[in-house]
This record gives C-alpha cells, structure tokens and sequence, in this order.
C-alpha cells in the first residue's frame, strides 16, 4: 500500500493532477445551473488485509450512467474505467483510513443558456477522494423530524438520477433539521407520502417485516438500501415490503433506520419529538447495521464481490 501523500490528486481531464491545480472555470455550465450528475461511493480500509476496498463501485457507476441518460450527458469514460480510476485514486493518494469518492459527470461548456442540448456542448468525468468517517454519531439512535420541504417530483428534477443541482432541496431539508436541533430529516414526496432522508433511504420495521418507500416514491434507488434489502432477506430470513408510506407509519413503527452510503445504517430512535417504541435501537436494526459493518470491511466471504480492492497505482511518465 502506498503511503499517505502530502497533496491528494484529483483526476480531472483526463488526468491525474495535484488538488490545488485541479481547478474550473466560473462560466462552467455545471456550475451556473447545477448540470452535472454525481456518485457518493464509499472505500473501507481493512487493517487485517493492510488494503483498502471500495464498496459497490460498479453499482454506482451503473447508477451514474444512468443519471446521465436521464440528464442527456455523455460520460467520456467506460464503467470499467471509472472502476479502476476509483480503485487508483485510492491507492494514489495514500489512504489508509475510511475513504469518500466522489465522481461527478459535468457540463463542461462556458455559455450562457441552460440547454442541455446546445449545438456544441462538452461533459467530462472528474474524481476527487476525501477522509470520512462517522457523517452521522449513529451509535445512540437519531432524532430525526419530517421536513416542510418536499422532495422533487419524478416530473420536476427526477430524484431516481443524482443530479447535482437537486441537491438544493437536500441542503434545505437538512440544515432546517439541524437549525431546529434534530441529527436529519425525512422528506415526504408531493402526495404527502414518505420519501427518504435529506440523503439517505428510510426503513420501518414492523412486526418482523422491513418497509421501505417503493422506487416509484421519489427515492434515489440507493444501493445501501439495495444492500440492505439483500441482506435482510438472505442473512436474517426477514420479509421486505417496497410500497408507499405514510407518514404516521413513522410514528408507530416497530423500528425505524436510515441507511446510505455516507451514513451506512444509521438507528432512528425520534421522529417529531415520538419516541420510535421504547425510544432504544432495535434488534432488527442492530442486527442489519452489524451485517452491514461486515460485509464492507470484507467480513463475509459471500460478499466478497461487492469490493474492489485498491490497487498501486501504475504511473506514467506524464503523471
Ligand atoms: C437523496 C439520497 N437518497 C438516498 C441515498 C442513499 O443512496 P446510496 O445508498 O446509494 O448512497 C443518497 C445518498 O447518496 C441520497 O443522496
């Protein structure tokens, strides 16, 4: 494993460069109307095998590839490709420690006008890692509120693609919450049904049963949530339910949890100032949290697919 660098490397036109060279113009498009598309993907250090992996890397760039369709951008780069340059962004700078990834699909173009379609328009990919652990103090149980804002509308800015800009009415769901004193927010689709977390999918468990928003309730189609889902059923034997929810099915759940790639599964024990049963995190959720911490630091050999170790990075003459 390469040891950590002093400057981190960003990969930006194509190449590898230094993080205080990697830089965009103002008249970026991307950057005037939030025409861009991203991927929040998540790389564990494993200390008993001294390796990084990442964690679903091919899922989210399907998912990206997809956000592009839905947006009309053209990726420059293969899902193989952005595979490798996850795993090598790892390895080239160095981390040892819980990892962050973020690749974004942008509009390159310098003008003035919001078209995606401009007779000359350009994207490209760009990738930059960040340190994270811990996006939420999960341990104890989350004090969550529903949201006033509303979660866009599948016709409005469609929640199912990443798109850069929509994360505005994250921003406001969650700094609200947290101006308020709550850890998060749930956000209710238009049609007053549950839709997600500010930036996480939501599960209620009820008599031994996970419920989660359907895909058609204006969630990201998470892959934690994915995961989850493909967990419960095969580890714990237990049934999942994908329809719509009310939002007193919040209140009167048996148990209640976030999940996400930044947050993993993350226990809500509040919602509203409603203790979620007996205001404790539930077995259910603590048994689908522990899998999960398994299987990302390559615990459970079934899952060993999901990761991607980091590989040393081959470097050219130019970089
Ligand atoms: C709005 C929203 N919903 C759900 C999720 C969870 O998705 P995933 O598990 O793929 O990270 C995220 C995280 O990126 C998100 O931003």
């Amino acid at each position: 494993m390469t040891q950590p660098v002093s400057e981190p490397v960003v990969y930006l036109n194509g190449q590898f460069v230094p993080d205080s060279q990697a830089n965009i113009s103002v008249r970026t498009h991307s950057f005037l109307y939030g025409t861009a598309v991203f991927e929040g993907i998540k790389a564990y250090w494993v200390p008993e095998r001294e390796t990084m992996f990442v964690f679903r890397a091919e899922e989210h760039y399907r998912r990206l590839l997809q956000s592009c369709r839905i947006l009309r951008l053209t990726c420059p780069i293969g899902l193989r490709r952005m595979v490798e340059l996850s795993a090598e962004i790892v390895a080239r700078n160095g981390c040892r420690q819980d990892t962050y990834l973020r690749p974004i699909v942008y509009k390159v173009d310098r003008r003035i006008g919001p078209s995606l379609v401009a007779p000359q328009t350009e994207d490209d990919f760009l990738l930059f890692s960040a340190p994270m652990s811990g996006y939420l103090d999960t341990e104890k149980g989350l004090h969550v509120c529903v949201s006033s804002w509303r979660r866009l509308d599948d016709n409005m800015i469609p929640a199912r693609a990443k798109v850069n800009g929509a994360y505005v009415n994250t921003a406001l769901a969650k700094s609200d919450a947290t101006l308020a004193g709550f850890d998060d927010a749930i956000v209710l689709s238009d049609d007053g049904h549950v839709s997600e977390g500010s930036a996480m999918n939501l599960f209620v468990v009820r008599d031994g049963r996970l419920i989660t928003p359907s895909v058609s309730s204006n969630i990201l189609e998470g892959i934690t949530r994915a995961t989850v889902i493909e967990l419960a059923q095969k580890e714990l034997g237990l049934a999942v339910e994908a329809r719509p929810v009310d939002r007193t099915e919040l209140y009167t759940a048996d148990e209640l949890f976030l999940c996400g790639t930044a947050t993993e599964v993350a226990p809500v024990t509040r919602v509203d100032h409603r203790a979620i049963a007996d205001g404790s995190v539930g077995p259910i959720t603590r048994a689908v949290r522990q899998l999960y911490a398994q299987v990302v630091r390559a615990g459970l050999p079934d899952y060993l697919h999901w990761l991607t170790p980091a590989t040393a990075p081959v470097l050219t003459q130019q970089e």
